[in-house]
This record gives structure tokens, sequence and C-alpha cells, in this order.
């Protein structure tokens, strides 16, 4: 059996955990051969591929981003973009396809199998964490591994200034990176997109960790808003999505502290810097295991699901559960952390 895999969608440490996994099982234990489709949907519908096999994984599990380069590129929006795919795969002879990506390369996926009869596989990544249908993504622990460290690095800074130091992470429609990384660093104030804040509540919790000799630290979502959401700075470019970026939540709410509180406050703004690198341990576990699963359900020709963590079970769920809805911050979690903030 030949299969094609491809990652699509923003990188993501443990990538290529997965594509080790998936390369070394089907090979030893299957007998598959592998084709790679650079550059996620894109490689597939302009048929441009790697050699994929066992030689080509060897000393990837440790490395971030993914040997086989990533797009955003949606072949549904691609004019023959379904048709040359399925050219494509007629022509390297691949007869099983495992795409690794978030919503919308898993989206893709599902359409291709339930639309067109393509035979695909999932596998879940995102380092947002807001994929519905599975318990944790791999990467997020990565994520928050990272910001957490940097919230740790930035309460000292903070102490010796008296500052009030503000943290943008990732996560434009869910708060888990901030929900985590601020409980396990300890900020006072943690915003995310599912709960519209209030600056002067925000303005309330720094005061009251001042009062208590406290430099405090707000972490924000970079999707987070504020209640007159019309006050954030909008830069006009677009992302890669093609949305107008609403860019600098943080760095605005720096500004809005220092103007009401009197406090001196920074931004920092961690970007890319939580995507990149290697795979934190539970990352490499989690994504080496979703790789052993996704070769597994082509082996069983089980196609148009993905694998999927549940508890500490990996269970094959049809990808459309991944992809119909996101999985956001539940307001009683929201609430419960908010105990420790001011
Ligand atoms: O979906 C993962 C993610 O890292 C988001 O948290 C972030 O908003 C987005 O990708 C950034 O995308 P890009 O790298 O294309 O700017």
């Amino acid at each position: 059996m030949k299969v094609g895999v491809l990652t699509g969608g923003g990188d993501c440490p443990g990538l290529n955990a997965v594509i080790r996994a998936v390369v070394r099982k089907g090979e030893q234990e299957y007998g598959c051969g592998f084709v790679g489709f650079k550059d996620g949907w894109r490689g597939a519908v302009e048929g441009r591929t790697v050699p994929l096999d066992i030689p080509a994984v060897r000393g990837i599990l440790p490395r971030g981003g993914t040997i086989l380069g990533s797009s955003r590129t949606n072949p549904f929006k691609t004019e023959n973009g379904v048709r040359d795919i399925k050219e494509n795969l007629a022509k390297y002879e691949v007869d099983a396809l495992i795409a690794i990506g978030g919503e919308d390369t898993l989206g893709v996926a599902a359409r291709l199998h339930a639309e067109y009869g393509i035979p695909c596989v999932g596998v879940p990544k995102t380092i947002d964490n807001d994929l519905s249908a599975t318990d944790y993504t791999f990467g997020f622990d990565t994520a928050v591994g990272i910001a957490t460290e940097a919230i740790d690095r930035l309460h000292t800074t903070a102490e010796s200034h008296m500052r009030v130091l503000v943290v943008e992470v990732m996560g434009r429609h869910a708060g888990w990176i901030a929900l985590h990384s601020g409980l396990a660093g300890g900020a006072n104030v943690i915003l995310i997109p599912e709960q519209r804040f209030d600056v002067d509540q925000v303005c309330a919790w720094v005061t009251s960790r001042f009062k208590a000799s406290y430099a405090p630290i707000v972490v924000v979502a970079e999707g987070a808003m504020p209640k007159d959401g019309d006050m954030v700075l909008k830069d006009g470019t677009k992302d890669s999505f093609g949305h107008v970026r609403l860019s600098g939540v943080g760095e605005w709410l720096a500004k809005e502290i220092e103007a009401r509180t009197g406090k001196e406050a920074r931004t920092t703004v961690l970007g890319h810097i939580q995507r990149g690198g290697t795979p934190s341990a539970f990352d490499r576990w989690l994504a080496t295991r979703f790789g052993l699963h996704a070769i597994d359900a082509v082996h069983d020709r089980d196609f148009g699901k993905m694998v999927a963590l549940k508890g500490t079970d990996i269970v094959r769920v049809p990808i459309a559960d991944a992809t119909a809805k996101l999985k956001t911050v539940d307001p009683a979690l929201y609430k419960e952390v908010g105990v420790f903030f001011g």
C-alpha cells in the first residue's frame, strides 16, 4: 500500500514525531511505501513530493517544524484544486492519504473523503488546543511550557522595577494557552477571547496587586477583546487567513493601564516563539501515538476518521467531529481560575 502524508496549517512542535511514527510502523509492520506531499495541500495540488522512508525520518523526533513544509492552501478555494489532487494521487499511485493539520486542513480531508471518496485519515494538530473531539492536540504542551517560562522570567523583572508586565500569547479564538500558562505562571490577570474584558476591572486588579507590594503580570490572548472592542487598534494588514488583523491588544492594554493607573507598563508579545523549536516530552509522546494509530487506521482501511486523545486512550472519530465547532474555554473553568485574579 502506498500512503501519502502531508502537514498543513501553522507548523507545530510534534509534526515530525507523527511523520516518523507513521513511516516507521507503516514500513516495518505493514510493508507500506510512502510519499510526502510538500507544503500541505499545495503540494498535493501541484504534485510536489519528497521521498519518505525510514532513513528520511531518522533523527527528526526532537526537531520542531515539519520536514514536509506547510501552507494554508485550501484546494476547494483553488481553481481545479480537487481535480489536480485526484490526478496527483493517481500519478503517484497513492492508495491513502494521512493529513496532519488543524481545522482547515482536516476540513479539506473530511470533504475529500465525503464528497470524492478519497481515502483520508486525519491527525489533529494545533498549539491552540481548540480542536473538538480530542482532549488535547500536540504542540499545545510545548507552547504552554514556553509561555510559562516567559511569565516566570517576567515576574522577576516586573518586581525589580515595580512595573506591570503584559504578556500577549497566541490564541485567536480560544484562550487555552493564556489560561494554562497564566495559571502555571501565577499571572494576576488572564484575558481570553471567549470573554470580553473590562479595562477598569483589569486596572482594579492591577492596583490591588501593587497595594499588596507585588508587580502584576497580565496574560492576554491575542484574540481577547475589551468590552468596547473598537478601541483595539486595527493595523489594516491581512493575516495568512485573509482576515484583517486586530493587532496589538497587548500593546494597547499596557498603554491603557498606564493611563488609568499611573503605573508603568510594558508589553511582551511571544508570537511564533511559542510555535518554534523542539517539542516537549508530552508532545513527542502524544504525536508519536497519534502517528502509530493513524497508520493502523490506514491499514484497517478505516477512512474518513481522525485519531484523537480521550483520557489516556487514542480513539478514532469522524474527521468532521473535529472541525464542526471550535473547542473554546468553558466560562465555568475561566471563573474557577479567576479566583487568583487581582
Ligand atoms: O493556529 C495556530 C496559530 O499559531 C494561532 O495561534 C495564530 O493566531 C496563528 O496560528 C498565526 O498564524 P500565522 O503563522 O500564519 O501568522
